[in-house]
Order: C-alpha cells, then structure tokens, then sequence
C-alpha cells in the first residue's frame, strides 16, 4: 500500500534534496501517503514533528492547508524555506548581494560566541555578519535579536528563513573538515585548531548555496500563489491548535535509539545564538533525547503490554545502568510520545487517518519493536490501527553481551508505516 519512505529509495530525488536531514523522509513518500489516505481539496494536514518539512512541502504542492511544528527552532526555518512562492523567487538573487554587501559592512560581536566552537574568531565574526544582515533586511530593520530568544517564528518569513537555511549549509560547508565517522557528530574545540576561512570564501559559498537551494524548491510549491500554512516552533506535547480541527496528520515521530536530534543540529542551532542553557532545555525537551529529566514520569500501565514488556526487559538486563539511566530514557521516551498521541486525538477530527513512520531498533539483545509499542499507546489514546507496511531499510550492528568479550551480530532495520484512524469518541 505505502512506498518505501526513506529518501535513497526516493529514486525521483536525486539531488534535488532540500535539506540533508538524518532522520528526514521522502517527498514521494508524502506524496503517496496522501493518495493513499485520500485527503480532500479543502484538508487541513499536520506534521507534528516536521522536522525539514517534507509533509508541510508536499502539503502545499498539493493545495492543502497545512500545519508544522518542530521543537528545533532551526528546523522550522529549514521547513519555513521550502516554503517560497514564484511571486518572490526573482528577488532572491539581488536580494542575496544585498545581503553580502551589508555583511561587508557589520561587525556584530556576540558574547561568547557559540560559532567559536568551530570557527576561529574573524571566521566567526565573518558568518555572524551574514546572519546579522539577514536579520536587518528581512526580520527586524531596527533591532538584532537572536532567533533562538524569539519565542515564536510567526513573524518570520519564507524569504528570510530561505537566506536563515542557505547560511546553514554554508555553515555546514566550513565545518566538513570536522565531520566524523558518525553523521550526527562534528568534532569540539579542542580535538582539532579552530577553522579559518577567509570572507571572500564564504561570501561565495553563501552564493552557491542561495542558487542550489534555489533549484531544489519544489516546483509545485512555488507555482501555489495561495499558500495556507502555519509553521511554528511547539512540542507535539501542547499544540496550539482548535479540538477536532486537523484532517489528516502524516509524520515520522522521533526515533526511539537515543539520536540526539539537538547534537545533530549543533551548527545550525549556534547559527541562530542557542546558548549552553537553551541548548540543555531543548535537549531535555526533546522526545527521544539521551538526557534524562528528573522529576515524575508515570511508568504507566496503559501504554500497553509490548511498551510493559519491553520496559521489563530492560530494567531486568544485566549490564551496567540498564536498570537505572537507560529504563529512565526509555520511560521519558513513552511518557512524551503518549501525551503526544493524546494530544494528537484531541486535534484530529473524527475518522481523521494518522500515517506515522517509525523504525525498530535493539537495546543491547532487547528487541524494541517500536511499532508494536507504539501502536497499542495511540489505540489507547483513541485511535484505530488500520494497516501496517514494514519495509527493511538496513543493518545494523546489536550488542549480544557487552559486560565482557563483547561480540556484536548484524540485524536488520525495519521501518514501519502505521495506518490509524482516530475513533468517533475519545475515552
Ligand atoms: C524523525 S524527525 C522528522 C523528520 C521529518 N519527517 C522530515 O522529513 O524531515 C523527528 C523530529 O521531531 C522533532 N522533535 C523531537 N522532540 C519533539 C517534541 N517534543 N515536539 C515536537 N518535535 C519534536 C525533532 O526535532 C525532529 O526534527
């Protein structure tokens, strides 16, 4: 029924990827998914973990209302940039010189600069400028204000975050020395000297950035004059959306292997002025974080016999802190996502499907059938499941014993494509 929803197996895709985003799915997958549930003219759709916006893009392109949140106030502007109607496309390149020419002429210090993690101290200043100048053209003429301290990204617009995504990649670009073995991770300060570019070459990476972005947007998007959307920073726990008022939601929720969704956007989130606290609150905040928050998380009983089982077998695994920090991940991973799933029901109208993308994983030998899991959380939240699709996406390396002479057997990876429909009456 669905299609595959990873974005190599997208063979349409090709490098017209808006936005190399880990945990990312394809448009064609969107946009099957859509066909598949049978979405009306007049929908209302949401992702409410958007993340690069690939459902809110496809969304649109298909002349529906939508509504996006993520948490990562750097991912909204990413999904904000797809954003961008043909009305506009013919001032992107003046409005890109306009930009580097006022970068020339800014010098913007940032108290404990957070680029400096990275950057030598004049590289720093050099992409500071740039986002300054962005915020002076196309946010606010008369105050600077980091992204990060805005409390929503209402205000700002397709064109600003397209030039916000476009200094992302050129960041991204500067830091590809840095980069590991794993993708989410760059290297700190300290493990290498801090990179040294000069202006002349970021100004002209910032270009070729502006024109490859510019040729990724989605031609359906930007042929829709009338775009109804609403793109927002938000936990999926407390949505600032009507009861009854969404029409279909089609989403990839968090994955549930401890990914730190906040490592992996340490550059962009430094770009926009997240500091240390910030950063630690968002990380806490997150669903699927490896941080663990204190306080009381209801182990609870209605999650449903798999999520029991699963939590049981971790908290009974001999090895070193199963039954301590690792139960507490997991816990804080189903407490979020079960008041998200309520939260979820009360914003959908009844008979509403819900297409969610979720992917299996190993604690140690401990099988964490995600899916399962999950699936039995949202019918206890008031939803039906309908269909399922399990498509086999990768290996990946599980640890048999890892208290001594640790060995590691392969296994595969499998991707779940849930089908739910919200039932008539909640509980
Ligand atoms: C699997 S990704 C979604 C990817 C998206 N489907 C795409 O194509 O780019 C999950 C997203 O959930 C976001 N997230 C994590 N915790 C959240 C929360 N409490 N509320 C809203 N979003 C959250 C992460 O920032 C991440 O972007």
């Amino acid at each position: 029924m669905f299609t595959n929803p990873k974005q190599w197996a997208d063979r349409t895709e090709g490098t017209r990827s808006f936005y190399e985003y880990y945990a990312g799915f394809s448009r064609l997958f969107v946009r099957n998914a859509m066909e598949q549930i049978g979405v009306g003219s007049a929908a209302t759709i949401l992702d409410p973990w958007n993340g690069a916006g690939t459902t809110t893009e496809a969304g649109v392109a298909a002349g529906l209302s939508v509504r996006g949140y993520d948490i990562n106030p750097a991912m909204v502007l990413v999904a904000k940039a797809r954003l961008l109607t043909n009305t506009v496309l013919g001032s992107v390149e003046p409005i890109c010189s306009d930009i580097l020419l006022k970068a020339k002429k800014t010098i913007k210090i940032i108290d404990r600069e957070p680029l400096e993690t990275w950057l030598s101290p004049s590289t720093a200043v050099a992409v500071r400028a740039i986002e300054t100048s962005i915020q002076r053209l196309l946010v606010d003429s008369k105050k600077y204000c980091p992204i990060a301290n805005f409390p929503t990204l209402a205000g700002v617009s397709s064109l600003a975050a397209f030039y916000y995504t476009a200094l992302f990649k050129t960041l991204r670009q500067l830091l590809a020395p840095l980069r590991g073995s794993n993708p989410t991770w760059f290297k700190q300060r300290g493990a290498m000297p801090r990179l040294q570019a000069p202006v002349g070459t970021i100004h002209n990476i910032f270009r070729r950035e502006v024109c490859l972005l510019l040729s990724s947007l989605d031609a359906g998007v930007t042929a829709n004059q009338r775009i109804e959307a609403t793109l927002d920073i938000s936990s999926s726990t407390t949505l600032s959306l009507s009861d009854k008022s969404v029409d279909a939601v089609i989403a990839s929720p968090p994955y549930c292997t401890r990914l730190d969704y906040a490592v992996a956007t340490m550059p962009e989130l430094a770009l926009i002025g997240v500091d240390d606290v910030a950063f630690r609150g968002l990380r806490n905040s997150m669903i699927g974080s490896p941080t663990v928050v204190t306080g009381a998380l209801d182990d609870s009983t209605n999650w449903g016999l798999a999520c029991s089982q699963f939590l049981e077998n971790v908290r009974a695994h001999p090895s070193k802190a199963s039954a301590g920090y690792y139960l507490k991940v997991f816990i804080s991973y189903f407490w979020k996502m079960n008041h998200s799933l309520s939260e979820l029901a009360r914003v959908m109208i009844p008979s509403a499907p819900m297409v969610l993308v979720v992917q299996d994983s190993y604690y140690k030998d401990v099988h964490n059938d995600l899916a399962a899991i999950l699936s039995e959380i949202a019918v206890n939240r008031g939803f039906t499941l309908i269909h399922r699709d399990d498509f086999v996406v990768g290996t990946s390396l599980r640890s048999i014993n890892t208290r001594s002479r640790s060995y590691r057997r392969s296994c595969s990876v499998v991707e779940s494509v849930l089908l739910f429909r919200r039932r008539a009456s909640l509980l």
